[in-house]
C-alpha cells in the first residue's frame, strides 16, 4: 500500500464540506470589501522567497521544499502567498501605473515543519493582499472584516492580538536595545534564541519555550522606541478598532515570522492549544521596493484554513444539507429513472441512486447505511405519476410531493 507523505493529509467527507462552506463564506467577505481574485502558480524561484521572507526568517532557513528543475534552477513549492502576489503585482507594472490593487487568493501552501496537530507541512491558506495604501482605515476595515467573517461562520470569541513592531526608522535603535539585554540573559535562552540575538533578535520575543520566556518577560517594549509617525500610527488603529467595537489586545511578545513586517502585525486567535493563532498577518510597506519594484506600501493576511476547519469541526454552525435524496428503483424503462432524477435536480435537490438493479430493499438498506434521511420510491406507478413518492427512513412516513415542494419535505 502506498501511504501519504507524513505532514500531509486528505481532507474528505464532513471536514471538506467545512472547507467549501468557510471558501465560500470567505469569498463572499473579501469581495464585500473589494478584493479581487488572483489565481498564483505553487512553484517560483527559490530567490522569490529568500529575499521576501527573509534569508534569516525559520521558513527560509529550513521549511522550504527546494530543488532543482530538470534545466537546474532552483525551484520552491510557495510556503506562503504574499510573494507570489507581490511578484504579480511588479510583473505587470501595477506599482508604476495603477498601485491601488486589492486581490485575495485561496490555495495549498507547503513548509517543511515537524507535523502536530494544526500544523502539516501541506495546508491552505485564504489571503489578502491590499497595496498602495498607506492608511491605519485599510488596517481597521481589514481586521473588521475578518472578526465579521470569523464571526459569521461560528469562531465562538475570536481575540484580535496587536502590535506595533516599528518601522526601519526606528527599528535599528530597538534591536540593539533588545540585544544588550538578551545579551545579558544568553545563557538562559534556547540554543536556537542565542543565535537570533545576532540575526533576527525579534524573534526571541515569540519563542514559545518557557525558559525564553521567563527572559523576555522584563525585556525593553517596543512601544517606548517607537518614532512619531509608528507611534501616531498604531494609536489610530486601536482606535478605529474601538470605534468599530473589535475585541483586541495589545501584545508586545506578538512579531511574526516572516521579516517583511513593519508598523501593524496582528493574529486572531480562537480554540485552545499552542497552534492557535488562526491567521496571521499585517503591514509590509517596503516589500515591493525589495522585490524590484516600486517602493509601494502594503497590507494583508492569511487565514490558516486547517486549523479552522478543526475548529469548527467541534462547534460549527455548519449543518450537513438535509435536502439530499437517495432514488430507490425498479423501472423496465431505465430512461425514466434519469427524467425523474433530473426533475428533482432543476429543482436543487441533490439525487443519488444505485446504477445496478438491486431489490427495493437492498437498496433501501444502502440508503440507510450511507445515513439519508429521505429516498424516493420510484417504480411503474411512480414514474406515471407527476407526484414524488417520498419515504422519511427515521419515521418511516410516506408521502407524496410535487417536486416543486420537496424541498420544504427535507427539512
Ligand atoms: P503565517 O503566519 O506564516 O503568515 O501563516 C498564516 C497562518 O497560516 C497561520 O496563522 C496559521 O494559521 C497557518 N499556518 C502556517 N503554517 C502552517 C502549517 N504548517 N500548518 C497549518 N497551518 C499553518 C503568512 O503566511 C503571511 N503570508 C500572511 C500575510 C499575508 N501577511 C501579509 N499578507
Amino acid at each position: 500500500m502506498i501511504q501519504s507523505l507524513r505532514g500531509m493529509r486528505d481532507i474528505a467527507g464532513r471536514e471538506a464540506r467545512i472547507f467549501q462552506w468557510i471558501e465560500e463564506r470567505a469569498r463572499y467577505f473579501f469581495e464585500l470589501y473589494g478584493y479581487r481574485e488572483i489565481k498564483l502558480p505553487v512553484m517560483e524561484r527559490t530567490e522569490l522567497f529568500s529575499r521576501g521572507i527573509g534569508d534569516e526568517s525559520d521558513i527560509v532557513q529550513k521549511e522550504m521544499y527546494t530543488f532543482e528543475d530538470r534545466k537546474g534552477r532552483s525551484v520552491t513549492l510557495r510556503p506562503e502567498g504574499t510573494a507570489g502576489v507581490v511578484r504579480h503585482y511588479i510583473e505587470n507594472g501595477y506599482d508604476k501605473r495603477d498601485p491601488l490593487k486589492k486581490f485575495y487568493y485561496s490555495g495549498a501552501m507547503f513548509r517543511y515543519e515537524r507535523p502536530q496537530k494544526g500544523r502539516y507541512r501541506q495546508f491552505y491558506q485564504f489571503g489578502v493582499e491590499a497595496f498602495g495604501m498607506e492608511s491605519p482605515l485599510i488596517d481597521a476595515d481589514t481586521i473588521t472584516m475578518l472578526v465579521d467573517y470569523f464571526r459569521d461562520i461560528g469562531v465562538e470569541s475570536p481575540l484580535v492580538k496587536v502590535n506595533n513592531i516599528g518601522c526601519p526608522v526606528c527599528r535599528p535603535d530597538y534591536n540593539r536595545a533588545l540585544q544588550g539585554y538578551l545579551r545579558n540573559h544568553e545563557e538562559r535562552l534556547c540554543p536556537d534564541c542565542r543565535k537570533r540575538i545576532e540575526t533576527n533578535p525579534l524573534r526571541v520575543l515569540d519563542c514559545k519555550r518557557e525558559s525564553c520566556r521567563k527572559v523576555v518577560a522584563d525585556s525593553p517594549d517596543i512601544a517606548d522606541f517607537l518614532c512619531d509617525s509608528c507611534r501616531s500610527y498604531d494609536e489610530e488603529v486601536q482606535t478605529l478598532l474601538s470605534a468599530r467595537k473589535i475585541p483586541f489586545e495589545r501584545d508586545r511578545f506578538l512579531v511574526r515570522g516572516l521579516d517583511y513586517y513593519v508598523k501593524t502585525v496582528f493574529e486572531i486567535h480562537g480554540g485552545e492549544g499552542a497552534q492557535n493563532a488562526l491567521m496571521g498577518g499585517g503591514r509590509y510597506d517596503g516589500l515591493v521596493e525589495a522585490l524590484g519594484g516600486q517602493p509601494v506600501p502594503g497590507f494583508g493576511f492569511a487565514i490558516g484554513v486547517d486549523r479552522l476547519v478543526s475548529l469548527l469541526m467541534e462547534t460549527s454552525l455548519f449543518e450537513e444539507d438535509p435536502g439530499k435524496l437517495f432514488m430507490v428503483w425498479s423501472l423496465e424503462e431505465q430512461a425514466l429513472l434519469l427524467e425523474k432524477c433530473d426533475i428533482l435536480r432543476k429543482c436543487g435537490v441533490s439525487v443519488d441512486f444505485l446504477p445496478d438493479k438491486r431489490s427495493f430493499s437492498s437498496q433501501l438498506k444502502y440508503a440507510h447505511r450511507q445515513g439519508y434521511r429521505h429516498v424516493v420510491i420510484l417504480g411503474e406507478e411512480e414514474a406515471q405519476s407527476e407526484q414524488i413518492h417520498l419515504k422519511n427512513m427515521e419515521t418511516g412516513d410516506e408521502t407524496y410531493v410535487s417536486p416543486y415542494d420537496i424541498r420544504e419535505h427535507l427539512i
